[in-house]
């Protein structure tokens, strides 16, 4: 069952990028989004959530998205992170501008670039720890032997050495999470996208979770964006942004 269901995923992602939607240059930002506008429908009318927003992430970045329910935090990690399309506007990594893409380029770009982690995990809870962090290794073409190798290596780094080949849904929340980390990290993304990643934790499990990330941003120099509630969270982070009229915000 595991097998099928990383054939499928790799069928669907094995495209590469071509190299000739580069419009390259080495001064290009590391990752921008450009006048991006989103919006949606209702039964009445549609309701604009992003309105020609800018967003630029540098190398590395550490940055909190915060604000009140229903700005539109999640519409744009979404977007950020190529899961939706916005209605205008473009995203370029290095240059590279993305939604010229299919949606399987796009689910390739991802699995090799972007790390996800949500408030609920996603993990797939009669597989071990191992056998769900090592699935985008997985999908890249690797090796079993490769693929767990790298999948442990993550999993001891947040703490999970003993817990290597338990259930996911024998193990805590707190672990969940840790798993979760590691299946977003394991091929050492370029970014972390996170929603509320500690929003179902308790304080000590969430302080865990807090320090990891903002440990493994600085040891894999990888740009970390996180949308909270949680201000301790929200100030470990270098900057802290929001929406106000559909347009980023710097709150300080
Ligand atoms: N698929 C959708 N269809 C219709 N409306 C949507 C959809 N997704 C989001 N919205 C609406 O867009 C607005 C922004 O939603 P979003 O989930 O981005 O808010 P948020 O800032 O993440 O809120 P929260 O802090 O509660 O998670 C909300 O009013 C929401 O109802
Ligand atoms: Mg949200």
């Amino acid at each position: 069952m595991l097998s099928d269901l990383v054939n499928m995923r790799v069928n669907s992602s094995d495209n590469q990028l071509s190299m000739d939607r580069k419009v390259a240059g080495n001064d290009a930002p590391f990752f921008a989004a450009v006048n991006i506008h989103k919006s949606f429908s209702n039964a009445k009318d549609r309701l604009k959530v992003i309105k020609g927003l800018d967003f630029v992430i540098e190398k590395a970045a550490k940055v909190a998205i915060v604000g009140a329910s229903g700005i539109g935090k999640s519409t744009l990690l979404h977007i950020l992170g190529t899961l939706d399309r916005p209605d205008r506007g473009q995203l370029l990594f290095k240059g590279q501008n993305l939604f010229v893409s299919s949606d399987d380029e796009l689910a390739g770009f991802r699995n090799r670039n972007v790390g996800f982690v949500f408030q609920f995990h996603h993990l797939l809870p009669e597989f071990s720890a191992l056998e769900n962090t090592l699935i985008p290794g997985l999908i890249e073409g690797m090796n079993r032997p490769d693929a767990e190798r790298m999948a442990a290596e993550i999993l001891i780094r947040v703490g999970l050495e003993d817990r290597l080949n338990f259930r996911v849904n024998r193990l805590s929340g707190g672990e969940q999470q840790r798993v979760a980390l590691a299946r977003a990290l394991v091929l050492k993304p370029a970014i972390l996208l996170a929603d509320e990643p500690t929003g179902n934790l308790d304080k000590k499990n969430s302080e865990q979770v807090h320090q990891l990330l903002v440990e493994l941003n600085q040891e894999l120099g990888m740009a970390l964006v996180v949308v909270t509630h949680n201000m301790e969270l929200a100030e470990l982070m270098a900057h802290r942004v929001t929406i106000m009229d559909g347009k980023l915000a710097v709150t300080d």
